[in-house]
């Protein structure tokens, strides 16, 4: 199993996150290639909501999830338990357990950038899905993420989340790289497409749903201990960030946007 270390964790405050997560609002540059009959796998598949709603619309296909954390494999199959044709296994995108050929789809959501080594995951990914059949890449471009009003504490968060990232030696800046990355796996370029997408969060609710996630995660994620561990914050300091979290939270007018970059790549 991978040894790279995942920033984030599977504290409830990044499930939260994570679980609000559907096709609609984080793969819909798949959609149009997805048919009935599939067989797709998801890579990285965390809780697992993308992965159940992938089964839906692929129904009588197939779709296996796999993530490299057993617990939070568990809590993907509990969710699932009464969905159709979706199963979910632990594995490690650097090295899938399936055959070659053996999916149509191949589809990893905020993954890539969390790899110390995403080229060898793309290549992966490519060896498991047939000729012909779609490897999908879809990954947050932390510095181009943007927010109203100012706040010199999420300033201070965004530091923070590059330090540690890079301390774990991965990529915060994943989104822009996505294409780089696929044409140095080897992908044809000609059967590579590319382009990118948002997330907004500007109405009362959207910012007291991001803004409290976040607060938490500062302070109680895998996230807050990483960044003690390495001596890069103490708790004092995550507190001064949750603070700026739920400050921002507070603005009437707040206002927070998080690029995407995505690519879809021919097998
Ligand atoms: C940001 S979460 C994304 C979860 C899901 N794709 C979604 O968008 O809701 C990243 C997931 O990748 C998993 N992961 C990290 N490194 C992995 C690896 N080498 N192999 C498989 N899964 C991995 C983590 O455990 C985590 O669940």
């Amino acid at each position: 199993m991978t040894t790279d270390v995942y920033t984030h964790g599977h504290h409830e405050s990044v499930l939260r996150s994570h679980r609000w997560r559907t096709v609609d609002n984080s793969a819909a540059y798949l959609v149009p290639l997805l048919e009935r009959g599939q067989r797709v796998l998801d890579v990285g598949c965390g809780p697992g909501t993308v992965t159940t709603d992938l089964a839906e619309r692929v129904a009588p296909g197939t779709v296996v999830g796999v993530d490299s954390s057993a617990a939070v494999i568990e809590i993907a199959r509990a969710s699932a338990a009464d969905v159709a044709g979706v199963e979910f296994r632990q594995g490690d995108a650097m090295a899938l357990p399936f055959d070659d050929d053996a999916f149509d789809v191949v589809h990893a959501h905020q993954v890539l950038q969390h790899l110390s080594d995403p080229v060898s995951a793309l290549r992966e990914m490519r060896r498991v899905t047939r000729p012909g059949g779609v490897v999908a890449v879809r990954d947050a471009d932390y510095s181009a993420m943007t927010w109203y009003p100012a706040s010199s504490g999420l300033d201070e968060w965004m530091t923070l989340y590059h330090e540690v990232t890079e301390a774990n030696g991965a990529e915060a800046d994943a989104g822009r790289r996505l294409l780089s990355w696929t044409r140095a796996a080897g992908f044809d370029p000609t059967g590579i497409t590319t382009g990118a997408d948002a997330w907004c969060w500007a109405t009362p609710e959207e910012r007291s749903w991001w803004s409290g996630v976040w607060a938490e995660r500062v302070t109680s994620s895998a996230f807050a201990r990483q960044a003690v561990a390495y001596g890069l914050a103490d708790d004092v300091a995550l507190e001064v960030l949750a603070d700026a979290w739920r400050a921002w939270g507070d603005a009437e007018d707040g206002w927070f946007a998080v690029l995407h970059g995505w690519v879809l790549a021919r097998a």
